[in-house]
């Protein structure tokens, strides 16, 4: 199996240092940065917007790493061409703000970026088994969007057993991303549930330890 990959979520970045912060965790081998993006509308939160991709995105290529957007906004087809022009290597649109997905997806795609799409955990399944042969990354949410430090919840590992089926069954190359109260204790189980992107944000930046230490930790766990 392929190595997994660890994106680090920067919401729990310390801001007044957030290049450093970010090199940090390419420098200790992050294939991804992720990039929570809400609108205080979508979700009752507001956070970063297509600056800070435009802003990081020079250190990404120094460490060819994967800039890696989570767009939870309402009307997201409005602001593709932004993240896109910005550097946005996948982005990644939640089917409930979506009212025609597959046009979303298709749109991401003719702006040459990667499109993933992801579901809130109370959304079913069904609502994007269509989509699925489209994309190139389907993340599940292991908590409900808006905030980083959230407990995992328990019942998401049944939704990541049943997308990784879906994907060996097709033979799809998509990777399987999941988001949301990951960290050193639990994270060897989203592996083995299927997933081949493991999101991790206060675990890396807000947990009391070095960025480095946090990344080393996680990596064991999930490389065993
Ligand atoms: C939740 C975000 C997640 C979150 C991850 O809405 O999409 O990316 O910030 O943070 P932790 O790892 O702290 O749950
Ligand atoms: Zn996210």
């Amino acid at each position: 199996m392929a190595k997994v990959k660890l994106a680090p979520s920067i919401l729990s970045a310390d801001f007044a240092c957030l290049g450093n912060q970010v090199e940090i965790c390419l420098q200790e081998g992050c294939e991804y940065v992720h990039i929570d993006v809400m609108d205080g509308h979508f979700v009752p939160n507001i956070t970063m917007g297509p600056n800070v991709v435009k802003s990081l995105k020079p250190l990404l290529v120094q460490y060819n790493a994967v800039m890696d957007v989570h767009l939870m906004i309402s009307n997201p087809d409005i602001y593709l061409k932004e993240f896109a022009e910005a550097g946005a290597d996948i982005i990644t649109v939640h089917v409930e703000s979506c009212g025609r997905l597959r046009e979303t997806v298709d749109m991401i795609r003719s702006l040459g970026v990667r499109p993933g799409i992801t579901l809130n955990p109370d959304t079913e399944l069904e609502k994007i088994l269509e989509v699925i042969p489209n994309v190139d990354l389907v993340l599940i949410m292991s908590v409900y969007p808006g905030f980083g430090g959230q407990e995992l919840l328990p019942a998401t590992m049944a939704k990541i057993a049943s997308v990784r089926k879906i994907l060996d069954e097709t033979e799809s190359q998509a990777e399987l991303e999941v988001d949301g109260g990951i960290k050193v204790s639990n994270a060897h189980l989203v592996v083995q549930a299927g997933a081949s992107v493991i999101v991790a944000g206060s675990a890396i930046f807000s947990s009391g330890t070095r960025i480095a230490h946090n990344i080393a930790e996680i990596r064991k766990v999930v490389d065993m």
